[in-house]
């Protein structure tokens, strides 16, 4: 059974730490995870009506809407144990990278820097039909399922969209590449809070133990169901994760 302690031992010699996140880590600040029985978003809503392209050009006031809905929850809660043991982690090793495919701003509220978003983040809208990068003047008022007309783009008037990566889309290359390269040389890398279901963010940590890394699970769940490499961790990333700082 592996353990908090040997996950130290491999800290102390760990030359590239590389972490990985994904919606567990910030689930105990009150963020639904996407894929959690009853809690988890792709439980209570449909992600082809709200997650593609194709959704948005249809619908633009409710996808919208439902991201809005997102930020304002953001604006709301706090980073937990597990963001701040993170970035204090960073500060232990030679060499760190922080990979994750969250859309919130926690790891940074944490204190983290030159994270690596792989899915985008809330706070990077731009125009859906031009590309132009957006900002946002207010905070989000609205309640559950509003429907929100988008901003229109003050270049070409095109709907602003959020800065997430939707399925169906490819993700930003130069964090591709830059997690990519981080997991091909790190020797310990620690996957936070991820299903390990959303492809090729999931490929990460299989390269990653094919380059002789360890590869360490964070999870409630088991991970050995779900992955062949590495070793499970079973909890809760806010307790754990504090343990190893
Ligand atoms: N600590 C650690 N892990 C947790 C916690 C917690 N407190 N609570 C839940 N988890 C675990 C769940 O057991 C699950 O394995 O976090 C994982 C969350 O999995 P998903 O909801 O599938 O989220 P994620 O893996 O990040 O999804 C990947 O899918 O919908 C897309 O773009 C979206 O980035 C997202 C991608």
């Amino acid at each position: 059974m592996f353990a908090p302690e040997d996950v130290k031992k491999a800290l102390e010699k760990a030359q590239h730490l590389v972490v990985f996140t994904g919606a567990g880590v910030s689930a105990e600040s009150g963020v639904p995870t996407f894929r959690d029985a009853l809690t988890g978003l792709w439980e209570n809503f449909d992600p082809e009506a709200l997650a593609t392209p194709e959704a948005f050009a249809e619908n633009p006031d409710f996808v919208w809407g439902w991201y809005e809905w997102r930020r304002k929850l953001l604006l709301e809660v706090q980073p937990n144990p597990a963001h701040i043991a993170i970035a204090e982690l960073a500060k232990r090793v030679p060499k760190f990278t922080l990979i994750t495919q969250n859309v919130d701003d926690l790891h940074e509220r944490a204190g983290s820097t030159d994270v690596l978003h792989l899915h985008g983040s809330l706070f990077t809208p731009r125009c859906f039909d031009c590309g132009r990068s957006y900002e946002f003047t207010q905070a989000p008022t609205l309640t559950k399922e509003q429907r929100i007309t988008p901003p229109q783009c003050e270049h070409c008037s095109g709907n602003i969209r959020p800065g997430v990566v939707w399925f169906g889309e490819s993700l930003p290359e130069a964090e591709f590449k830059a997690a990519f390269e981080a997991v091909q040389s790190c020797d310990l890398l620690l996957s936070v809070g991820t299903s390990g279901m959303v492809y090729p963010a999931a490929q990460l940590p299989e390269i990653a133990a094919q380059n002789n890394a360890t590869v360490v699970h964070i999870n409630p769940q088991k991970m050995s169901a779900i992955t062949r490499h590495g070793y499970s961790l079973q909890g809760a990333a806010g307790e754990i994760l504090p343990l190893l700082i």
